[in-house]
């Protein structure tokens, strides 16, 4: 049994506490005030030693909502009429990483659904050779377009992407199946083994959950903090699930915790990451701020340094819902620039300008190496 008197002592007085799952799992649970405190003022301190008082902004533009598989979770599943289907032009992602760019944001990142066909892995790799020559390699490319093999993950390494997001959603393979269709295409061993392949390879390699998911306990995100840890991830993104009406999963919407439990939990789990984690990066999640407008400034005044600016074009937003309430659908790209550069000084953040923000892990581990 886990003291929360005494935990909350090795968190007032060690600089760098270890933790044991179990002791996150308290974290996470408790709603003792003064245990809280205690933890957050730690997992800050941490971040401003090892990182600094400083967030890192990249530009997310969401590529394509074309994807071929159906996790049981996510608006844009392959089987989900709805959503009009788009896929943003050559020059449009251009124009968006130029927009980027200009805005001294050091790093963009290219999100779309997972399509493996070869016209797809074509287009990424020579969008990343075009942004390689036009800025010159002053842009730090991210790329989050799901499991490919470890030749098209060369590929674009070889042409430019440096870091690579690829959630696992759940480190219990029992639960993958629980929330993905069981078929060789949703494989809880394939997506570990991408992570794998992505670290060969020789990416800055980036993962991460969703907190609130039906049937999730405190447990469960605990145990998928420390197999994050266990993974060595360079990088993590993680935030609330958050049901969408035309899924699977919305069948099982009156398991979920409330709406505000799921937010104090994905704040706390950062804490929680950043004390477990002491130097990589670690986003605050946009899906935090579909349930509070200040959910993102909260996660990056406990231990987040990473903030992802919204590049899309406006007429593609409300189709890439990956699920409800996502903010930002009627705000053009200066609009959330200005904005998020607001939210983040307001809470005491200097917004590190014209840097990669490279994942300071990464290339401790580089060096030991
Ligand atoms: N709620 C929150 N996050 C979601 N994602 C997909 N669907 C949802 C949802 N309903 C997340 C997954 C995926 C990332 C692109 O979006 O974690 O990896
Ligand atoms: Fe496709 Fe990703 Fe949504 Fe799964 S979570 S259906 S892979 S876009
Ligand atoms: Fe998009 Fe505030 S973050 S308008």
């Amino acid at each position: 049994m886990v003291n929360a008197v005494a935990l909350r002592e090795k968190l007032i007085r060690e600089a760098e506490p270890d933790l044991s799952w179990q002791e996150v799992a308290v974290l996470l649970e408790s709603k003792d005030k003064e245990l809280e405190e205690a933890f957050f003022m730690r997992a800050k301190a941490i971040r401003d030693k090892f990182i600094g008082k400083k967030a890192y902004f990249r530009g997310l533009v969401e590529m394509s909502n074309i994807c071929a598989k159906n996790c049981l979770y996510c608006g844009i599943r392959a089987d989900n009429a709805e959503p009009h289907r788009y896929k943003m032009s050559f020059q449009e992602v251009m124009d968006a990483c130029q927009f980027a760019y200009e805005r001294g944001y050091g790093s963009v990142v290219l999100q779309s659904g997972e399509i493996s066909s070869v016209a797809f892995i074509n287009e990424i790799t020579d969008l990343l050779t075009a942004i390689q020559q036009k800025f010159d390699g002053r842009l730090r490319v991210t790329l989050s377009c799901g499991e490919q093999s470890e030749e098209t993950y060369q590929r674009w390494y070889d042409a430019g992407a440096h870091r690579y997001l690829l959630r696992i959603e759940t480190s219990d393979p029992e639960f993958y199946r629980a929330i993905h269709p069981n078929d060789r295409h949703h494989d809880f061993e394939e997506r570990v083994n991408c992570l794998r392949l992505l670290r060969k390879v020789g990416y800055q390699v980036g993962s991460g959950i969703m907190i609130g998911l039906p049937g999730q306990n405190y447990a469960a995100v605990a145990r998928d903090l420390m197999f994050l840890k266990e993974m060595d991830v360079d990088m993590v993104g993680m935030g609330p699930y958050i049901e969408h009406e035309e899924t699977p999963l919305w069948e099982r919407r009156d398991q979920l915790w409330p709406l505000r439990e799921r937010l104090a939990a994905g704040i706390k789990a950062v804490a929680a990451l950043r004390i477990l984690m002491k130097d990589i990066n670690i986003a605050a999640a946009t899906a935090l701020q579909a349930i509070d407008p200040k959910g993102r400034e909260q996660a990056l005044d406990v231990g987040a340094n990473v903030i992802m600016p919204n590049l899309t074009p406006i007429e593609y937003r409300k189709d890439y819902s990956l699920y409800e309430n996502k903010p930002c659908t009627d705000e053009d790209r200066g609009m959330c620039s200005v904005c998020l550069e607001g939210r983040v000084k307001s809470i005491g953040l200097e917004v590190a300008r014209d840097q990669w923000g490279d994942s300071i892990h990464y290339h401790d581990r580089q060096k030991k190496s």
